[in-house]
């Protein structure tokens, strides 16, 4: 693909590698589908984009949702309410009417004082809403403080101590039906150790559970599986059978039992990329600067979480393929890259060694397919990104 193709488009924008999507997806299908009794549901918060979401349909996977406007976004894509998995932390009563009035699969219920009202308003309904409990299983998930969600400490979840007793006053509620555990231990995790610490912590629950004369029929393990921010050209695709077998080898499955999966970053991470300008190159006293056209409003990432997300020069590349190895033979400079913002924190990446950079280059801001666009907003009364395929490039 031709540079000047990707600068004919206003900047920035998102441009999504829908071949490397689906080949992800086929990963999954196969990993996942090694065990019965997997099913993976797409978190759609990482990418609510429909370019993605028709492409996640077709693979038949589920989808978890965190807000009424998530289940709706579902909806017009062609999801079904059966597909839905709704964890949002604080569901409002309209939210939950919604989800009722379209069976989804199950409510994530993070409070009891919710279970009550999800109890009240499937009674005024006249259905009975499939709930799981989401226990806050006390894990550290080695990640960063901002997406670590399931320390004692943390907001989401009810706690694990209590679980046989929470399920106790759900199952005497008339118009909810339990249907078993939800966990998430937090995101971008790397280290199969800590799904492997989570998988001990939910055989030792199930153990008790069981005891106290309870069934679960769906262990819901929540997301997280990280992504290789470094290298994203030699790992566009996540290690999904390390993954699948680090929950097949060490969650103690009972029979007829159903293991859910709610991923979204390791499905749509690599295969969104950031496509900004160098509008200026500044030498301050002591510091070089690439000041370019997309800002935290369209990746808010490296300001909210320190994240490093690799960045490249597409000018100082011939005909370039956003797959290949970037050629390692332009001169080098170090350089802050930064956006437009009024915002100290509007910075992608600091002291970073790219091929040296002038006004008009195009740069592409790498491994942004999740929580890139999603997360994007209007600051500085700025126009959302907007978003293309390579297709559309070509
Ligand atoms: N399930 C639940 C209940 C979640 O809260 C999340 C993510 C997921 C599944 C999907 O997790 P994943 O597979 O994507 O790790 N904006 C942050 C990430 C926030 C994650 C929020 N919850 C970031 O850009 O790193």
């Amino acid at each position: 693909m031709e540079v000047s193709k990707l600068s004919e488009k206003r900047t920035p924008y998102y441009l999504y590698d829908l071949e490397l999507l689906e080949k992800t997806l086929q990963c999954i299908q196969l990993e996942a589908g090694k065990h019965a009794n997997f099913h993976v549901h797409y978190a759609i918060k990482a990418n609510a984009n429909p370019l993605i979401l028709n492409v996640v349909r077709k693979y038949g996977f589920g989808i978890d949702c965190v807000s009424g406007g998530e289940i709706e976004r579902c909806l017009s894509a062609g999801f079904n309410g059966s597909q839905i998995v709704f964890a949002g932390v604080a569901k409002s009563d309209e939210e939950i009417k919604l989800g009722l009035k379209n069976n989804i699969f199950s409510f994530n219920v993070e409070s009891m004082e919710e279970l009550t009202v999800i109890d009240e308003i499937a009674e005024q309904l006249g259905v009975k809403a499939n709930v799981c409990l989401r226990i806050n299983p006390d894990i550290d998930a080695h990640t960063h403080a901002n997406i670590t969600t399931g320390r004692a400490e943390n907001k989401f979840g009810l706690s694990k101590i209590e679980t046989v007793d929470l399920i106790a006053k759900t199952m005497g509620l008339k118009h909810v039906t339990f249907r078993g555990l939800h966990f998430h231990i937090g995101s971008q995790i790397l280290e199969m150790g800590d799904f492997k610490s989570l998988c001990n912590e939910i055989n030792e629950l199930q153990d008790k559970i069981e005891s106290a004369g309870y069934h679960l029929e769906i262990i819901n393990v929540g997301g997280g599986l990280g992504i290789d921010y470094v290298n994203p050209n030699t790992n566009p695709i996540p290690d999904f059978h390390a993954y699948f077998s680090t929950f097949a080898d060490n969650l103690k499955v009972r029979d007829g039992q159903e293991v859910h999966f709610e991923l979204g970053r390791s499905i749509v991470g690599q295969c969104g990329t950031l496509i900004t300008k160098a509008l200026y190159v500044k030498k301050g006293s002591v510091k070089q600067f690439v000041m370019v056209d997309a800002g935290m409003t369209d990746l808010i990432r490296p300001a909210l979480y320190d994240a490093y997300h690799k960045i490249e020069n597409l000018s100082v590349m011939q005909n370039v393929r956003l797959s290949d190895q970037p050629i390692g033979v332009a001169d080098t400079d170090v350089y802050d890259v930064v956006g437009p913002i009024c915002e100290s924190s509007d910075i992608f990446v600091k002291n970073y060694e790219m091929p040296i950079t002038s006004r008009g280059d195009i740069l592409a801001i790498r491994s942004a397919g999740a929580y890139g666009e999603a997360m994007a907003c209007t600051y500085n009364c700025r126009t959302l990104p907007k978003s293309y395929t390579l297709a559309d490039m070509s």
